[in-house]
């Protein structure tokens, strides 16, 4: 029964979770103040986002930033990092944080040229999950396996 509860709570929370998109200050959709939240989510976490890094998306639940995924491009490579405040973890938000930025990956990557993943995942829990959807390596830095079979494909022709 408590599982049973507990499950549905999850899914009902999931659901009232919208992802906005954030790509500049001006953002029509991502207002300022979700700017600001995120980056103090940012400050608060563990991890350190890189000063290339923008935000990207923000998870929202009834107008608080509750998760947020920042990204860069350097030299065409493609990397995140995903932060969700500790009362809302284990709820599947990274997750859906994450589609966003492979979904973003795949838009760059049609308008400017193939990109290339390159995550540094310091976190254990998250470098299995993402194993999960293909990324490969073994230290901090991942990369996708689709990404190394494109590029296997082409030097071989
Ligand atoms: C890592 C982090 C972003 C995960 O966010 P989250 O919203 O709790 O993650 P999700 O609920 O979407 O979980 C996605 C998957 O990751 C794995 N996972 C995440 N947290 C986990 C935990 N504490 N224990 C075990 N597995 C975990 C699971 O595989 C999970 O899928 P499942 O629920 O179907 O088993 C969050 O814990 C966080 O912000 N941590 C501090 C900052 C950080 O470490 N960021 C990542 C830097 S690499």
């Amino acid at each position: 029964m408590m599982k049973f509860l507990l499950e549905n709570w999850k899914k009902f929370l999931g659901e009232n979770i919208d992802i906005v998109y954030c790509n500049t200050e001006d953002s029509e959709d991502c207002e300022l103040e979700y700017h600001e939240q995120a980056w103090a989510l940012a400050k608060e976490s563990s991890i350190n986002i890189l000063s290339d890094k923008d935000l990207k998306a923000v998870a929202v639940m009834d107008s608080k930033v509750v998760g947020a995924v920042f990204d860069a491009i350097n030299n065409n490579k493609y990397s995140w990092d995903t932060i969700v405040h500790p009362d809302y973890q284990r709820r599947g938000v990274a997750k859906k944080l994450i589609d966003f930025a492979m979904q973003e990956k795949e838009d760059l990557s049609d308008a400017y040229g193939g990109l290339e993943y390159d995550l540094d995942v310091t976190n254990p829990h998250m470098r299995a999950y993402l194993k999960q959807l293909g990324f490969i390596g073994d230290g901090r830095s991942m990369t996708h396996i689709e990404d190394e079979e494109r590029k296997n494909e082409t030097s071989e022709n």
